[in-house]
Order: C-alpha cells, then sequence, then structure tokens
C-alpha cells in the first residue's frame, strides 16, 4: 500500500505545505505501515513515517518508500520540527476528527509552524471506493465468517452460555486464518436478542430463544461483518413473522441496490416494509455501513445519509426488528455494490434456522 500521491493531491487542493497523519487506518492506507503509534508525514517533497524504536523495525519493512524517522529523547515535537524547518512548513494540516485534544495542545504548544490546519475527513475520503485487492481481502474475511458460522452451528447447546458461545467464535476466526475480531462478537440470546449491541453474558442459551451471533474478522488489515438469528429449538409463531419480515425486508434491499442512489434512499426500501407490518419504533438504527480497514465506515445506509452510493463501495445489509421483554432479529450481509447491483459477499443460510 503507496497511496501518498493522492495526500499530495489534497494537500495542493487545500493549499497546505505538509499533513500529519495520524488516524491508524489512514496511516495504514497511506503507507502500508500497521504499527500502533507514530505519525505519517507527507509534504511535496517527503513521505515519511514518524515513530518510536518499538516500531522503528516494522516501518521499514511496511512503508515501502518511505522515510523512516526514530524519534529521540526530545519526542515527537523535536523530530516533527527537524523536518518542519528544513522544509519550510507554513502550513500543517492534521486530522482534527482523530487527534486528541490534550495532544493537538502538545503539538501547538512545541511545533515551529505558523498555522496548524485541521483537516476534515480528506484523508479517510481516499478509502470509500475499494480497489480489487481491497476487495478480495473483505471477501475472504467475509468467507472465514460463513465457515465459521456453519461450525458455531454444531457448537451450540442449551446450557451454554453467550460468552461460551462468543470465545468459541473468536477462537474459530483465528484458528481459520484471521488476524483477530473486527469487532468483539455479539451474542445475544433470548430477550438479550433485543438489544441490537448486546454484550455477551453469563446468561445460558435456552430452549424457545432468539439467538443472535453478529461477528466479523480481519484479514490483511481488512474487516469483515455478517449477523444471523437463530431459535434454539423450535420457533413460535410469532418469532417467525418477525424473523420473515425482516428477512423480507433484507432481501428487498439486496434486490434493490445498485450504485447511484443515496444512502437513505436505500435505508427506505427496508424500512418502509418494517414499519408497514407493524414494527415501527423496533428498527432504530441505520440500515448498515460500509466497511473497510475500519469496521463502521461511511457513506452510511441511514435515514439521513444523503451521500450518493457509487460502484466499488461496500455496505452491510442489516436491517433488525427489537422487541423489549420479547427479543430480536437482525440479518446482516456484506456487499460491494455495482453498477446494475450488487455482490454479495456472505453466503451463509438465511432461511429461518431451528436448532
Ligand atoms: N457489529 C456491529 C454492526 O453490525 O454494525
Ligand atoms: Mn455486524
Ligand atoms: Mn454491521
Amino acid at each position: 500500500m503507496n497511496n501518498y500521491r493522492k495526500v499530495q493531491e489534497i494537500l495542493q487542493k487545500l493549499d497546505i505545505d505538509a499533513v500529519l497523519i495520524s488516524n491508524g487506518n489512514n496511516m495504514y492506507y497511506v503507507s502500508g505501515f500497521a504499527g500502533e503509534t507514530g505519525y505519517v508525514y507527507i509534504s511535496q517533497k517527503t513521505h515519511a513515517v514518524i515513530t518510536d524504536f518499538r516500531y522503528t523495525i516494522q516501518a521499514e519493512m511496511e512503508a515501502e518508500g518511505y522515510e523512516i524517522i526514530t524519534i529521540g529523547n526530545g519526542g515527537y515535537e523535536e523530530a516533527i520540527n527537524d523536518m518542519l524547518t528544513s522544509e519550510q512548513i507554513n502550513r500543517l494540516g492534521f486530522e482534527a476528527e482523530d487527534m486528541l485534544y490534550a495532544t493537538y495542545h502538545k503539538l501547538k504548544e512545541g511545533l515551529n509552524v505558523k498555522e496548524l490546519v485541521p483537516l476534515g475527513d480528506e484523508i479517510t475520503r481516499l478509502r470509500r471506493i475499494k480497489t480489487p485487492q481491497e476487495l478480495e481481502y473483505i471477501k475472504k474475511a467475509e468467507s472465514i465468517g460463513d465457515e465459521v458460522f456453519r461450525e458455531i452451528l454444531d457448537f451450540i447447546k442449551p446450557g451454554m452460555t453467550e460468552l461460551e458461545i462468543a470465545a468459541k467464535i473468536e477462537y474459530l476466526l483465528k484458528m481459520k486464518g484471521a488476524q483477530k475480531s473486527s469487532f468483539p462478537a455479539i451474542v445475544a440470546s433470548g430477550i438479550n436478542s433485543s438489544m441490537p449491541h448486546a454484550v455477551p453474558s453469563q446468561k445460558k442459551i435456552e430452549k424457545g430463544d432468539f439467538l443472535t451471533l453478529d461477528f466479523g474478522c480481519v484479514y490483511e488489515g481488512y474487516c469483515s461483518d455478517m449477523t444471523r438469528t437463530i431459535v434454539i429449538g423450535k420457533a413460535s409463531d410469532q418469532q417467525k413473522e418477525v424473523y420473515n419480515t425482516v428477512l423480507k425486508a433484507q432481501l428487498a434491499v439486496l434486490d434493490f441496490i445498485k450504485a447511484g442512489y443515496q444512502g437513505k434512499e436505500i435505508d427506505k426500501v427496508a424500512r418502509d416494509i418494517i414499519y408497514k407490518a407493524g414494527y415501527e419504533g423496533c428498527f432504530g438504527h441505520g440500515l448498515g455501513h460500509s466497511v473497510g480497514l475500519f469496521i463502521h465506515e461511511n457513506p452510511r445506509l441511514s435515514p439521513t445519509e444523503e451521500e450518493v452510493i457509487l460502484a466499488g463501495m461496500t455496505e452491510t445489509i442489516e436491517p433488525g426488528i427489537y422487541i423489549k421483554g420479547f427479543g430480536g432479529v437482525r440479518i446482516e450481509d456484506l456487499v460491494v455494490v455495482t453498477e446494475t447491483g450488487c455482490e454479495n459477499f456472505t453466503h451463509s443460510e438465511k432461511n429461518l434456522i431451528e436448532l
């Protein structure tokens, strides 16, 4: 990964002499450096990774063509100042959406620069449309999720706790080649499934429970995300009704989605179906989000998203119905949007599974 030229175009457009990139995913995107601490510095003349001794060798290995600067006892301020002085930088951009207020003040006091210019999401925006290589990584990450879903169905038994199932999911993801989970797995059973982002607990799985499994992993830096809801034992008529309404909404969106619609137009397809079925007030989150180096990226599919969805953007399609005291259902696939429709990266069964 080496996208510094795209950043140089942004500098030119914004009339900024250099930028300090601090968002870890953006550092990785522009330089290939996946270390956890440091900055990527880019001007028209220089592209450098500034980090500390713990990451020097890693940066040399990962950030091809970049100058690698290891900070000394003078810390980041000294290393950055040396650069600013030698390049006569007046206007230095920084990622205002990422930087801690305390760090900003430290840099403002310590740096020899006329102006620190807050950038919006200009750098992050570069990541919106995925390259074929990025899509391959996301697809692979999602296929690991599919494999884990198949295996976890043989593992789940009444009497197990949500935490045991979450631990098994995360173990299997890694055993199948994932670097890590893309977020802590959500395992929500019974009435806990009425909380969209329930935290796995010591609650035991019981017959008659809805069981929502929402998980994903990271492969070559890229995230996946999927959700399936099953029933332990026989589903009641009400459970079937709720489930099939969510499924109908999800399938309708998969059929509808293609490049050129605003995020809110796509969201509305699912929302209309769910609300018309009598579940207004039970679908309180957006329909989906983009996925890449970070699990929740923009643009979103939500009632307020005005941005137009373009070919090469990834989106989750995850409608849900959540009923307090009863339970909830969410079904989530991850797709890449194309000019004519989408390619669905998720292949797990989604007709109601009664386990
Ligand atoms: N795991 C949270 C989500 O599906 O967005
Ligand atoms: Mn999810
Ligand atoms: Mn999601």
